[in-house]
């Protein structure tokens, strides 16, 4: 095999930088300094007052990120609404009935448009609101990066396949989060997120009168608000002992095996993500280090940057 020489070898290295620089789309969280300096209390305050006034969008915020990113890239295209010659993301399966929070992201959108009007993408708006949904209910901070754009369409058929089924076992949640770029260690701290937020009983019915890894206790009360047949949307919450507080009580639950969704309990169930979740049932600092570093990875998939897409004048609407 032929090596390089000295020069070209530094050449290759500086390219491999300037790369992979590219590939995490020169995100940077300095990057609405000069052209709308008050983004961050803007939207700080406007999370805060939806938190406030209801604990759960907290958990819907972050949701909506997730949901965002795992579609063709954190661009904003899940806020897209649907027209009758459009069908965009919001009626995918995962999504209707389910995904929440679009009015407060109109909001922050409409404070940031009267601040610095034409400048804040939507995507980014997401991401900084779901980083401080989790800092209101008591989780990790992270370093937002910014700069990501919108995009000027949405798909209805990647949101039907790209985001994961609660009814997925370990090695397909572990492929699909790969397929986006996100390792194993990755999604078993993302899966955390589950600390906060509901369920409806259609989700988890299936579990909690059929299966056997489940503590009898807990499927015999969340039996209580989820018939066996009927209630569909009966909301139950995913971290039955503090729902509404972004601490590690989602990996003790899973630990005495009172995860609420199938693809929970698949974390702890005698297979590969087994160790992480005793890790971070004990260890709440190694769950709040490892998720903040996964979200800023999750917030990384594939932006539009420099001139692609657009900055939405309405978020739910391509200009
Ligand atoms: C590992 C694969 C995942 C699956 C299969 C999954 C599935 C689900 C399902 C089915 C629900 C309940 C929806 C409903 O009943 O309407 C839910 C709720 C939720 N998910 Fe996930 N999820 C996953 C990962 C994540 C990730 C990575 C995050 C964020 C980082 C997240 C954040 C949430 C939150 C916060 C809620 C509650 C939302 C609310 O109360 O409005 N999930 N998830
Ligand atoms: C996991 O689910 C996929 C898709 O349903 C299936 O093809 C695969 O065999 C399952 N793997 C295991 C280990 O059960």
């Amino acid at each position: 095999m032929k090596t390089c020489g000295l020069i070209e070898c530094l050449n290759i290295i500086a390219l491999v930088i300037l790369c992979s620089r590219a590939a995490h789309g020169q995100l940077s969280s300095t990057f609405y300094e000069d052209s709308c300096p008050y983004i961050w209390p803007i939207v700080r305050e406007a999370v805060a007052q939806a938190v406030e006034k209801e604990k759960r969008m907290g958990a819907s915020l972050l949701r909506l990120h997730f949901h965002d990113c795992f579609v063709n890239g954190c661009d904003g295209s899940i806020l897209v609404d649907d027209t009758p010659t459009f069908k965009g993301e919001k009626n995918a399966g995962p999504n209707a009935n389910s995904v929440r929070g679009y009015e407060v992201i109109d909001i922050i959108k409409s404070r940031l448009e009267f601040a610095c009007s034409g400048v804040v993408s939507c995507a980014d708006i997401v991401a900084i609101a779901a980083r401080d949904s989790v800092v209101e209910l008591g989780g990790p901070t992270w370093p937002v990066q910014l700069g990501r754009r919108d995009s000027r369409t949405a798909s209805l058929s990647s949101a039907n396949t790209l985001l994961p089924s609660p009814f997925a076992n370990l090695s397909t949640l572990i492929s699909q989060f790969q397929a986006q770029g996100l390792s194993a260690k990755d999604m078993i701290a993302l899966s955390g997120a589950h600390t906060i937020g509901q369920a409806r009983c259609t989700i988890f019915r299936s579990r909690i009168y059929k299966e056997s890894n489940i503590d009898t206790a807990f499927a015999t009360s969340m039996q209580a608000n989820c018939p066996s047949s009927g209630g569909d949307n009966n909301p139950s919450p995913l971290d039955v002992a503090t729902p509404t507080f972004f601490d590690n009580n989602y990996y003790k639950n899973l630990r005495s095996l009172r995860g609420l969704l199938h693809s929970d309990q698949v974390l702890f169930n005698g297979g590969s993500a087994d160790a992480q979740v005793a890790t971070y049932s004990m260890d709440p600092y190694a769950f709040f280090s490892d998720f903040a570093t996964a979200m800023v990875n999750m917030g990384n998939i594939n932006p539009l940057t420099g001139t692609s897409g657009e900055v939405r004048k309405n978020c739910r609407k391509i200009n």
